[in-house]
């Protein structure tokens, strides 16, 4: 059965799921349910961990890493859309949706592994095992916008509520994989210990074939310049939007309503202008220098 079926004849049984915490951190009913299946997963050495808080660019980078692993190759790509070719670790969904476990046990490593966990909840077999983490962060506001719309397609995440409120919810980490400073935070006051390529969003939009080619080194991939320039362009915003195997129209409606928000929605760094007033936006500010203030990351919101 594919994937778009099995959520079909699971549709009965979606709605919004509730969230339960699962040491400190929020997450979906079903994967706190099924917590501990995740927590014992044992990747193989050759896995690649992709790491993100919840729509910093996480499918723009399994895109661009499975093009890189396939030098290039678009029909390659196109065998099967985004989460099945890179399975979401944690996931769990009602039957017959398969879980992210399910998948990955039917794939022969290496495997390209999708994860919003936290630091400090992913499986500790990833280090042991010196698996390759790259992880993705986007700056606070524009992934808080990203977030928002997104809770409104998706019938399965917790109701948004009205922009104000969901503005609070945010900065008090009361949303799906729970806060995102500490999730920037965990991953980068680790990443020199963990080999991890600490990647943000905004780099990418800035100069997506530097950052290609940045993704290519760590992996220890070498692709000719043509085939990096390809690369660029069937990730760019443009093209994954249309590519039915990136813009998630594998989901049916009954899930992700793309018609309410679609999951490619702008691609854009600096939307937050057109979302925060400017009492918010001095509010968020605050708030985030105080959260922020024990590490330097060099986020821009604009570019
Ligand atoms: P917006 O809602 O701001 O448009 P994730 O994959 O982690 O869920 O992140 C989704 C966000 O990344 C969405 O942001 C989506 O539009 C954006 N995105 C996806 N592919 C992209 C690309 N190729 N270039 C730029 N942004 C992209």
């Amino acid at each position: 059965m594919d994937y778009h079926t099995a959520i079909q004849q699971a549709e009965k049984l979606l709605f919004r799921f509730p969230l339960v915490t699962v040491r400190g951190t929020p997450l979906m009913c079903h994967i706190a349910d099924n917590f501990e299946k995740v927590w014992a997963f044992n990747p193989h050495p050759s896995d690649l961990l992709i790491a993100t808080y919840p729509k910093a660019g996480t499918t723009w980078t399994q895109e661009i890493v499975d093009l890189l692993l396939h030098n290039g190759d678009s029909e390659a790509c196109k065998r099967a859309p985004t989460p099945v070719r890179s399975p979401f670790l944690e996931i769990f969904s009602p039957k017959p949706i398969p879980s992210g476990l399910d998948l990955l046990e039917k794939m022969d490593p290496p495997r390209m592994i999708k994860t919003h966990l936290p630091f400090h909840l992913v499986p500790l077999g990833f280090w042991q095992n010196k698996c390759k983490t790259i992880y993705v962060a986007r700056n606070a506001k524009d992934n808080l916008v990203s977030y928002f719309h997104f809770d409104r397609m998706n019938q399965t995440q917790p109701e948004p509520g009205p922009w104000e409120s969901y503005v609070n919810k945010f900065m008090q980490g009361q949303v799906g994989w729970g806060s995102w400073y500490d999730h920037v935070k965990g991953y980068w006051v680790e990443k020199e210990e963990k080999n991890i390529l600490y990647l943000f969003y905004e780099d990418m939009k800035e100069n997506p074939r530097r950052e290609v080619e940045r993704i290519m080194k760590y992996l220890d991939l070498s692709v000719s310049d043509d085939v990096i320039s390809r690369i660029v362009e069937l990730t760019s915003f443009k093209s994954m939007k249309e590519n039915p195997m990136s813009n998630y129209s594998c989901i049916p409606a009954a899930v992700f309503n793309h018609a309410i928000s679609p999951f490619m929605r702008k691609g854009e760094v600096g939307d937050w202008r057109n979302c925060f007033s400017p009492e918010q936006s001095k509010i968020f500010d605050e708030d985030y220098e105080e959260k922020m203030k024990d590490v330097d990351i060099p986020f821009r919101d604009h570019i």
